[in-house]
């Protein structure tokens, strides 16, 4: 009898290009798998750039070329007794078909799989995968173009899938990236108020817009944020948000064992 645990299946999504989707689904399963205790994969479909992989073949050579790096590795992966997650690379309109046989393919168990899709809703497979994803989680930057775009998907989304019971899809959320400045400006406000004339659910946690958010392995040695290999540095999460977001979306799929925190601030 097969006993496995049924994963999550989570996307950073939207059809705007640039927006921060293959950023935040690098972060959180960074975050997730090495430092809050779950298991993930990640479903690179993001056909034919795969930037996950790509990434996740730059993080291996500097550590392997650094021996900073490689005691880094050495110790977290000893004390987590684990290997590092997963990444597939897959075609956008056979996403489910990949994800289905990779886990049939193999005895570990995971609690969420991330998928990097493009975005072509256009495409019937890409929105089949979309439909059978549990949540979908979608960046937007106040800028008037994005605005329209993302809204436009997101209704979309919403009509076609959210409001079709029979599909797994249970919610789509948006939340602000690259915000300039520590506070949101009145143009917010009013961006937030046309979001929720139509119904579009929105998480409290917004992003910062910060260089931070492209800081890798570097030859510098210096604190890594965006890493496949590792969790952002503790000290760069600070004032970005990343951990408040993450507790905000981990309240809402729900995993196995929910990492709660009394963190999220009431904003
Ligand atoms: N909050 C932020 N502050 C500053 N830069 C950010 C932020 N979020 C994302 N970025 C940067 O924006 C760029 C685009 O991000 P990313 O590649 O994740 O977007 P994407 O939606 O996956 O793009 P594509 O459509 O090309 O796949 C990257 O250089 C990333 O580092
Ligand atoms: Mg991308």
């Amino acid at each position: 009898m097969n006993m496995k645990k049924e994963p999550l299946f989570v996307a950073f999504s939207t059809q705007k290009g640039g927006v921060g989707k293959t950023t935040f689904t690098v972060l959180a399963a960074s975050y997730l798998h090495y430092l809050k205790g779950y298991n993930v994969a990640v479903m690179d479909c993001d056909y034919p750039q795969h930037s996950i992989n790509a990434m996740r073949k730059r993080d291996t050579q500097q550590v392997e070329k650094d021996d900073y790096y490689k005691l880094m590795a050495y110790n977290q992966f000893k004390s987590l007794g684990k290997k590092a997650y997963p990444i597939i690379s897959c075609n956008p309109d056979e996403a489910l078909k990949s994800a289905n046989s990779f886990m049939a393919s193999t005895d570990q168990e995971f609690d969420i799989l991330f998928f990097d899709l493009p975005g072509t809703v256009h495409s019937a497979g890409v929105l089949q995968s979309l439909a059978n994803m549990d949540h979908i989680f979608t960046p937007i930057i106040a800028d008037r173009l994005v605005m329209e775009s993302t809204l436009s998907f997101s209704l979309s989304i919403n009509e076609l899938l959210v409001n079709n019971a029979s599909l797994k899809l249970k919610g789509l959320h948006l939340f602000w990236n690259q915000v300039d400045g520590r506070e949101k400006t009145d143009l917010y406000g009013i961006y937030e108020q046309t979001i929720k004339e139509f119904g579009l659910p929105m998480l409290r946690t917004f992003i910062p817009d910060t260089k931070r958010f492209n800081k890798e392995l570097s030859n510098e040695r210096k604190p890594v944020f965006r890493s496949t290999l590792f969790p952002a540095d503790k000290r760069l999460v600070k004032g970005t948000h990343l951990e408040e977001l993450l507790i905000e979306i981990a309240n809402i799929i729900q995993p196995q064992g929910l990492w709660q925190s009394k963190q999220v601030s009431q904003k």
